[in-house]
């Protein structure tokens, strides 16, 4: 692949390269692991081979005889400390920081041990002798429902039900499909998946000799920690200092506070030295935020035009232990009421029951705002089984169903107002740019022939940009966002932001940003984010948040800076300010482009000649945006299964994607590739599987596979711009939208290359040997 790049100054829409990859690719980034402290410790977990058991009895004594461990804690000392547990994120429950009285999944934490090197860690937690009483298994939502064994008596409820959520008009909904011309209905699972960022998560805290805590660690959202730390431990949200240096990969798995990160805070705390706690691969796959795990009953209505009438989804959550998923508190099924897409659905009526189980915490975000990658998937999948069943070409029944441009913004029966879009353009652009219909008589060819090949579309819109303060919140705090920006007397400058970028780019992209505003050279424009002493308050980076509320800070601080600029401007040209004019990124008197002044020339005179104004050049913006925006795409894969073996080719798929107003479109397209390829396992290869007695079978990346070159297939991309008219330069998130909206096209594909022998759906992953056993039985029919 050739990177095309520019480098022009000015700066919005430019393919400038990314500003942080000479020191990634020369391997310059600094990581948590990175991290040495003189006299630092190192942590190891014992975790629970059992999924559902009673703590006999935890014996220390062999562990504390190991050459270098120094200590080890269990659940009853964090108990007696005050730290037994933990809040979830949204605050509605708790969770065992290690294990009190009983584990509730296998690999859950039981005890840490401590030492001066890991490997003495790994030797110390390996000597650990825990006694363990086997209780029954709870392995699925639908057994957790009957309620016969109670796994969490902790809860004042004695029931394994946590929630039930519904939005919509259940009545109305009813009574239209009763009346619908045509109905279908699908049991649609998101299995269980988990994000696997390259970087497993890690921490290392340390007392200074102030008693300041430093807090080094993975995290998306270092401030969301400080208060989080505040809150659990006690100590003065002033003596405590998160960092987020360089992210490996995070995709929603570095939102939530770890079990980990307690011990370690603990164990600093305890042996007044600093304590690293990195966890291994198998520990990340097997403890760590998993995502989706929605089992979806999709039931869809239309007329006899193939119009629709009404949608309904009732949906069994497994949230695993503990009710751990990222959620807003508002919105327990995070934006799941986005059910209804990019159709104009009369009325439709959602709703989510979630349980425990024996199975590992999550529920977070991964690459998604908070559900709506298996609200997006249901309504894409159940759109081809009731173009199958009405027999219409997918792509009509779309195009018949699509909220019309005119519409917007568009109320959703659901609650949600959608800003902004144009799906015909975008899905007609995406069918010319493939090449549609060439691909139908291709197909029809082949098809001849008794070949299996399919076409397969989503046309997917998200809702991201979390989000309006009176909706949104984490533990109680609103999801607003933040920018600082000073501007130094060169014209250079630094852009704080409470965002962290985890490989997305924020780097180049916020440089552009302010750029753009005020006319400075983005090379100069220095970012940083990730440190609570540093950078603005802010809810960090997740759900593609960053450039729809970090972003419209950005724009906004720097606006504020360009006021002020103004003023100084006409002090310089000696002329009243509204005689000013902002053009071709200069000021200059009005109508007179010969007397100007450039903001390297304004920046100079804030510090050495302000004339009658405030001297400086600074500006922080708190943007509390006044909706979410709603990107969008059209997606196609076109697939060729082998109908001996179950292989599945994909031969070409094209995203079409409308993000709004893009700041750098090569960077999008980075953020559309990645996507996709998560999408593409998610689709093919990807499931966190568990047997009946709990027993996670995918620990390690033999057995959880991560496409490599070789698997992934050639991505083309296109885009179309509708700008979101409340955002202050136009731009919506876009790093979710391919790993939302590709895991339908792929499994339309492929159940269209199989229609032809009556194969109507299939669950993900779409292994070679589930595809080949869906031919083989489909043929015995
Ligand atoms: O929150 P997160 O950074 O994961 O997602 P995002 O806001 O969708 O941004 C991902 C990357 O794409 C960032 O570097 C953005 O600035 C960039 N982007 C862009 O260049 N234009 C857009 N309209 C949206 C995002």
């Amino acid at each position: 692949m050739t990177i095309e790049a520019t480098t022009e100054r000015h700066s919005l829409g430019h393919r400038m390269k990314r500003k942080e990859d000479p020191r990634f690719l020369q391997g310059q980034g600094r990581y948590v692991e990175d991290i040495m402290l003189p006299g630092m410790l190192h942590a190891a977990i014992v975790r629970s081979p059992y999924a559902h058991a009673t703590l006999r009895n935890i014996d220390t004594a062999e562990a504390l005889k190991v050459p270098g461990v120094v200590a080890v804690i269990t659940g009853k000392d964090l108990e007696a400390a005050g730290l037994g547990w933990l809040p979830t994120f949204h605050g509605l429950d708790k969770q065992m920081v290690l294990a009190i009285g009983k584990v509730l999944f296998q690999y859950q934490e039981v005890a840490a041990v401590f030492a001066e090197s890991r490997a003495a860690a790994l030797d110390g937690a390996e000597a650990v002798e825990v006694e363990y009483d086997a209780l029954p298994v709870v392995a699925d939502p639908f057994t957790a429902k009957q309620d016969e064994v109670i796994l969490r008596p902790d809860r004042e409820k004695k029931t394994n039900h946590i929630y039930h959520w519904e939005v919509g008009d259940r009545d109305a909904t009813a009574k239209a499909l009763e009346g619908s011309a045509t109905r279908v209905k699908q049991r649609i699972w998101f299995q269980r998946c988990h994000p696997a960022p390259l970087e497993p998560c890690g921490c290392v805290a340390h007392f200074d000799t102030m008693g300041r805590l430093h807090f080094y660690v993975t995290s998306q959202a270092p401030h969301v920690y400080r208060t989080a730390l505040a809150l659990v431990t006690g100590i003065p949200e002033d003596k405590i200092h998160v960092i987020s240096p360089d992210i490996g990969g995070g995709f929603g798995n570095k939102v939530p506070v770890y079990p980990g990160y307690v011990c370690a805070v603990v164990g600093a705390l305890k042996l007044g030295r600093p304590v690293k706690w990195i966890e291994s691969r198998t520990e990340n796959l097997t403890s760590t935020g998993f995502a989706r795990d929605y089992h979806m009953d999709v039931e869809l209505g239309a007329d006899g035009d193939g119009r629709l009438t009404a949608l309904r989804v009732s949906t069994a959550a497994d949230h695993g232990a503990f009710d751990a998923a990222a959620d807003p508190t508002k919105y327990p099924a995070g934006m799941f009421g986005v059910v209804t897409g990019s159709y104009d659905v009369p009325v439709a009526h959602a709703e989510v029951d979630a349980y425990f189980t024996n199975k590992a915490p999550g529920g977070i975000a991964y690459r998604c705002s908070f559900r709506v990658t298996e609200a997006s998937y249901a309504i894409e999948r159940a759109m081809d089984i009731l173009a199958d069943e009405v027999g219409m070409d997918p792509v009509e029944l779309r195009r018949k169903n699509f909220i019309r441009k005119e519409q917007f913004p568009y109320k959703s029966v659901l609650g949600f107002t959608y800003d902004s879009g144009d799906y015909h353009k975008t899905l007609d652009k995406a069918l010319e740019q493939i090449g549609y219909q060439d691909l139908l008589k291709e197909q029809a060819e082949k098809r001849a022939r008794g070949e299996l090949t399919g076409i397969g579309f989503s046309t997917f819109t998200e809702v991201v940009g979390a989000g309006p303060s009176k909706h949104f919140d984490i533990l109680g705090i609103k999801m607003f966002d933040s920018a600082e920006i000073r501007i130094h007397p060169t014209g250079a400058g630094i852009v704080r932001a409470g965002t962290k970028s985890q490989g997305q780019g924020h780097e180049t992209t916020w440089a552009q940003i302010v750029a753009e505003e005020l006319g400075l050279d983005p090379q100069n424009i220095m970012v940083e984010e990730g440190d609570t002493d540093t950078a603005p308050y802010g809810l960090g980076t997740y759900a593609s948040r960053s450039t729809p509320v970090a972003g419209a800070a950005i724009a906004t601080a720097a606006r504020r800076i360009r006021e002020k600029a103004k003023k100084i401007a006409a002090h310089l040209l000696e002329v009243g300010e509204g005689d000013v004019e902002w053009t071709d990124y200069r000021f200059q008197v009005k109508g007179v482009p010969a007397k100007s002044v450039t903001m390297k020339e304004i920046a100079f005179a804030a510090y050495t000649n302000p004339g009658p104004n405030e001297p400086g050049l600074e500006a922080t913006n708190y943007y509390d945006p006044p909706n979410m925006t709603f990107p969008y795409g059209t997606y196609i894969a076109v697939v060729d299964v082998d109908r001996e073996t179950g292989e599945v080719k994909v031969r070409r798929f094209l995203a079409v994607d409308d993000c709004g107003t893009v700041i750098n479109p090569l960077i999008v397209e980075g953020q559309i590739h990645g996507g996709l390829t998560e999408g593409f396992a998610i689709a093919f290869m990807q499931e966190i599987q568990y047997d009946r007695e709990g027993n996670n079978l995918n620990t390690n990346f033999t057995d959880y596979l991560i496409p490599t070159s070789l698997e992934t297939p050639h991505w083309e991309t296109g885009n179309t711009v509708t700008p979101s008219p409340h955002h202050p330069i136009g731009a919506k998130g876009v790093g979710e939208s391919p790993n939302v909206g590709s895991p339908a096209a792929f499994v339309n594909a492929v159940v269209d290359a199989l229609s032809p022998l009556g194969v109507r759906h299939l669950e993900m992953p779409l292994t070679r040997d589930k595809v080949w056993r869906a031919i083989r039985e489909a043929e015995k029919r």
